[in-house]
């Protein structure tokens, strides 16, 4: 396999309220609050999720929610479950990053076991609030109409044709994605296609846009956005941004999950463009395995991704594993450095994942692996494809020359 240069690029730099949870005390029973303790961690860490009309199944946005779920709270942070993080500690650190740091872990779990204590409401202190709107969007785009998910399955992956209807190429330096039916919108991906392609699968199916699953399924498509719950907006670093050529169409992929409720949805899309062409565009460079063959209820099948040895030296910002439903771990390594490591593959929770710092630097020569496990407890043999049934072994990486 080898990698493939994808033209457009982009540094994603996610501006996430980052947790600011204060850690001046000990953890202790009698001493943990709520309006003390656990309300600044539930409102930074789990409300981005948990709010009327997020996707989490009850709101945590009051003392009497988080009494009311103490235990399945408690239960929740300690086993790691919630709030959903699929890297490991042990490899890299990103930013944002949702991990609860072991002493916020056992204030929440010391508060419920202590009857959850509401403490003095003098206590409570203003957080920083989660959501934060992008600033002077260039343009404000949809697909035109609401789309209602379909309910054959609670998963529904529907892939919408957007005509930013440039006038010239443009290079994207920030985007906020605006979920309509917050209950329902698990995940987007903004792809960047030639109109030609995208129009012509928007015609050959009937309604609305298209089923579509592990990408756009359009020729040509290159990922240029993407979006997960909790997410406010992104803006790529100054000087850094992605090309949008004139003539080109958007693809929005969007991941429905309808098992609280189906509502027609109309999400939205904000792009800001720079002003002036950027210096420095980046690349998305995958890398792929589309010749493994899991057998008939074969546990840890293994393939391994490579971009064989890379002929210039890269910077790599962040990092998109990808995978399908029998995914059990991934690990992606340049050379014997780690670069993300997914223990527990979780289907419904894959997103892109930025370094913490400023990106690594990965030498001329240096090989990068990306290893899929999968555990296949069906009786199909399962291969490379763009199916739910299918699998994928595929890994993004945001990168810059160095
Ligand atoms: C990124 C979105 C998101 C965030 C952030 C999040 N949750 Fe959840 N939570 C969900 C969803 C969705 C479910 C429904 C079950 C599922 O799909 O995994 C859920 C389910 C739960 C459940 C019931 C099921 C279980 O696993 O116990 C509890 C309890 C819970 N969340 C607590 C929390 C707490 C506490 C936090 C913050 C520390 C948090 N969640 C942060 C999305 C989120």
């Amino acid at each position: 396999m080898k990698i493939h240069r994808l033209g457009a690029s982009l540094l994603l730099l996610p501006l996430l309220v980052a947790g600011c949870i204060h850690s001046d005390s000990e953890v202790s029973d009698e001493t943990v609050t709520w309006y003390r303790d656990v309300k600044p961690i539930l409102t930074q860490r789990c409300e981005g999720c948990h709010t009327p009309h997020g996707i989490g199944p009850f709101t945590l946005s009051s003392y009497e929610d988080a009494k009311a779920h103490a235990a399945a709270i408690a239960d929740s942070v300690q086993s790691r479950r919630m709030p959903p993080w699929m890297p490991s500690a042990d490899c890299q650190q990103f930013s944002p990053e949702r991990r609860l740091s072991q002493q916020e872990i056992d204030q929440v779990v010391a508060w419920a076991k202590n009857g959850a204590p509401r403490g003095n409401p003098t206590d409570d202190k203003p957080v920083p609030p989660l959501k934060v709107a992008l600033d002077n969007p260039s343009a404000t785009l949809d697909w035109g109409s609401p789309y209602t998910p379909s309910t054959v399955k609670p998963d529904d992956y529907h892939c919408f044709l957007i005509d930013p209807q440039l006038q010239k190429d443009q290079d994207l330096v920030a985007y906020e994605f605006v979920p309509d039916q917050r209950h329902e919108v698990h995940h987007a991906l903004i792809f960047s296609a030639p109109m030609a392609d995208a129009q012509a699968k928007d015609a050959a199916t009937p309604g609305l846009g298209w089923p579509c699953t592990g990408s756009s399924d359009v020729k040509n498509a290159e990922l240029v956005a993407t979006w997960v719950p909790g997410e406010t907006f992104t803006e790529f670093p100054t000087g850094t941004g992605i090309r949008i050529a004139k003539g080109k169409a958007l693809i929005a992929q969007l991941h429905y999950n309808t098992r609280h409720g189906v509502s027609p949805d109309r999400s939205t899309l904000k792009l800001r463009y720079a002003e002036r062409p950027v210096p420095n565009r980046a690349s998305i460079l995958p890398v792929a395995n589309t010749s493994f063959v899991i057998g008939p209820k074969q546990q840890g099948a293994t393939a391994v991704a490579s971009s064989g040895p890379l002929p210039v030296p890269l910077k790599v910002w962040g990092v998109f594993p990808h995978m399908h439903e029998l995914g059990r771990t991934g690990i992606i390594v340049a050379g014997d450095r780690c670069m993300i490591e997914i223990p527990k593959w979780q289907f419904h929770w894959q997103q892109m994942y930025f370094y913490k710092n400023d990106g690594i630097t990965v030498p001329k020569g240096t090989e990068v692996k990306y290893t899929c496990v999968w555990d296949n407890p069906t009786d199909r043999t399962v291969r490379f494809g763009e199916g739910t049934e299918d699998e994928m072994c595929i890994a993004f990486f945001y990168t810059t020359l160095y």
